[in-house]
């Protein structure tokens, strides 16, 4: 595929073949990904890829809690609910996305529904956690490195017909995540990637979110044409 193709192609995948995949395609991905660019190269991820029952432990944990009304425990600021502009893009992006699944406005049983399957991260095969060394929480430069290998994640995945969703649901229980796979007290769990093999016949996976137009985002400055 062109790198065209990929960026302008790929888009969030959140209906999985039961079709696991290999650990080789895995690395092969990261092994592209960690190429991404950070502040003065200080590299500051760790990345823990999760399956199998140990993925399902984080499914069963992270929906007992949710259900239990635990509040959600995450090791970075959250911005509350977003507003204005910010609120209408998500409004518009799950309007798309609950057409396409037919879930009607006020089918609250549906939409209930949706929101666990969120926090099953799509009942994806493979979970990549993305975490960084908490001794550079107080700035927010290493969330800029961790969003450079993530995107660096999701592309190679799409390259490979590997889609995924970044997705914040899944690790919405950080001390759920932490007791299944180990991750150290010295690391922050930013967010993780749920991947697998698309299922084509899932309707969520042909929404095609909108982006502004161009005009609306750029400022050049300078320029004289
Ligand atoms: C940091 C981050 C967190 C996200 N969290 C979720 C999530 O919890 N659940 C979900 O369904 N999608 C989540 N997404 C996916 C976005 O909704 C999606 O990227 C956006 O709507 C644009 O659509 P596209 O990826 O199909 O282009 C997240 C994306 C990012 C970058």
């Amino acid at each position: 595929m062109e790198f065209e193709d990929v960026v302008r192609g790929r888009r969030s995948i959140r209906g999985y073949k039961k079709k696991p995949v290999p650990r080789k395609v895995i690395q092969e991905i990261i092994d592209i990904a960690k190429n991404a660019p950070s502040s003065m190269n200080t590299q500051p991820w760790h990345l823990w890829v999760v399956t199998g029952d140990a993925l399902d432990r984080i499914r069963k944990g992270n929906t007992e809690n949710m259900l239990a009304g635990v509040p959600p425990t995450r090791d970075i600021n959250a911005h509350g609910a977003y507003e204005g502009v910010h609120r209408q893009r998500q409004i518009d992006v799950a309007v798309q996305l609950f057409e396409a699944m037919g879930i009607a406005r006020h089918d609250k049983e549906m939409r209930q529904d949706w929101v666990m399957r969120g926090f099953r991260q799509f009942d994806a095969p493979v979970s990549i956690v993305l975490t960084f060394d908490k001794v550079l929480e107080a700035g927010a430069v290493c969330h800029f490195d961790m969003g450079a290998i993530c995107f660096g994640i999701v592309l190679g995945a799409w390259e490979r017909r590997l889609g995924c969703v970044i997705n914040s649901q899944g690790i919405m229980q950080s001390q759920v995540v932490r007791e299944v796979t180990g991750i150290p007290e010295d690391q922050n769990i930013m967010t993780c990637i749920a991947m697998g093999y698309p299922d084509d016949s899932f309707p969520a996976n042909g929404a095609r979110s909108r982006r502004q137009d161009t005009d609306g985002l750029v400022h050049f400055v300078g320029f004289e044409d």
